[in-house]
C-alpha cells in the first residue's frame, strides 16, 4: 500500500475535488426545468441527481478501486461491514428544496474506516461553502476553523429537524418538533439534513435531531459536528451511527436538555399531543 492509499488528507482531497464536480453539475443546472420522477409518495429524484451521482462515483471509483461505495441512488450498492474503506454518497441532499428552486442543498461525502467515521465532504454549491472534516483534525468551512456555538440552555437555542419522504404517517416527528418548537427560540425545517449538521457544526443551530436519516445523509454531517466539538448520539445519549433510526446532535451543552425532552415526548406515545 502506498502512503498516499490510506492517507485520510488525501481522501479528504479526492473528497472535495468530487464534491465541487457534483456541485458544478448541481448549479448548472439549477434555474433549468426539472424531469422530476418519485421514488416513493414524496420522495423526488431528479436527472441531476442521477448525473451528480455518477460523477462522484466515477471520481472515487478511479481514485479508489479498493473501497467499497453506498451512494442513494443505487449506482453503487457495495454496503460492506468488513470493508476498510467504505463512503457513503448523497449526490444531492435537498432534493425537494432543488426540484421547487428552494436554494438549500448540497453534496455530502462520508468516508468510514472500519465504521468509524474518517473523512467528511459536504458542498453547497448555492453559497458554495465547503465543509469539511478529518477525524482528530478539526472542522473546517472553506478552509478556516469552525466550532459549535456556546449557547448552554435549551431555552436560548434554535434547533433544526426534518421529516422523511417514506412512512409519513408512522414517523413520530411531528410530536417531537411542538415540543422542541416551545421550549427553544425555534425550529427550522430546511430540508436538507447535511447542511442543518454543518449548521450545527459552526454554531448556526445549537441542536439537531431526525428520524430514519440514511447513512448518506449524516456520514459526513457527524463527523463535522464532533470535530467542531459537538456532540452526536441517539435519544438516549448512546452511540449513533450512519443509518441508525435517532439521530441527535448538538453543540454538547444543550445535548442533555434535548435527550431530556425527546424522552419524555417519547414516553407519552406519538399519538398523544403535548400539553402546556
Ligand atoms: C432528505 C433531506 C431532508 C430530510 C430527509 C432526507 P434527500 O434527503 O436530507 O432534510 O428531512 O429525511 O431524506 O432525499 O433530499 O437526499
Ligand atoms: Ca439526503
Ligand atoms: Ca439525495
Amino acid at each position: 500500500m502506498t502512503a498516499s492509499e490510506s492517507n485520510p488528507a488525501h481522501f479528504l482531497g479526492v473528497a472535495i475535488v468530487a464534491a465541487r464536480e457534483a456541485g458544478a453539475i448541481i448549479a448548472a443546472a439549477m434555474d433549468r426545468p426539472k424531469t422530476i420522477s418519485y421514488k416513493g409518495e414524496v420522495d423526488l429524484v431528479t436527472e441531476t441527481d442521477k448525473k451528480s451521482e455518477a460523477a462522484i462515483l466515477q471520481r472515487l471509483r478511479s481514485e479508489f478501486p479498493a473501497h467499497a461505495i453506498v451512494a442513494e441512488e443505487g449506482g453503487a450498492t457495495g454496503a460492506d461491514a468488513s470493508a476498510e474503506y467504505q463512503w457513503y454518497v448523497d449526490p444531492l441532499d435537498g432534493t425537494t428544496n432543488f426540484a421547487h428552486g428552494y436554494p438549500v442543498f448540497a453534496v455530502s461525502l462520508g468516508l468510514l474506516q472500519r465504521g468509524e467515521p474518517l473523512v467528511g465532504a459536504i458542498y453547497n454549491p448555492v453559497s458554495k461553502e465547503m465543509f469539511t472534516a478529518i477525524c482528530g483534525q478539526g472542522a473546517y468551512r472553506n478552509g478556516s476553523s469552525i466550532h459549535v456555538s456556546a449557547v448552554s440552555k435549551l431555552s436560548q437555542s434554535l434547533l433544526a429537524t426534518g421529516f422523511p419522504t417514506h412512512k409519513r404517517v408512522q414517523n413520530p416527528n411531528i410530536h417531537y418538533y411542538w415540543e422542541f418548537t416551545l421550549h427553544s427560540h425555534g425550529v427550522r425545517r430546511a430540508g436538507a439534513a447535511a447542511l442543518d449538521l454543518c449548521s450545527v457544526a459552526c454554531g448556526q443551530f445549537e441542536g439537531f435531531w431526525e428520524f430514519g436519516l440514511k447513512s448518506w445523509d449524516t456520514a459526513a454531517g457527524i463527523l463535522l459536528v464532533q470535530e467542531a466539538g459537538g456532540k452526536v448520539s441517539n435519544f438516549s445519549g448512546g452511540p449513533y451511527r450512519p443509518g441508525d433510526f435517532e439521530c441527535l446532535a448538538s453543540n454538547g451543552l444543550v445535548h442533555e436538555q434535548m435527550q431530556k425532552l425527546a424522552l419524555s415526548v417519547g414516553k407519552r406515545g406519538n399519538q398523544q399531543r403535548p400539553k402546556f
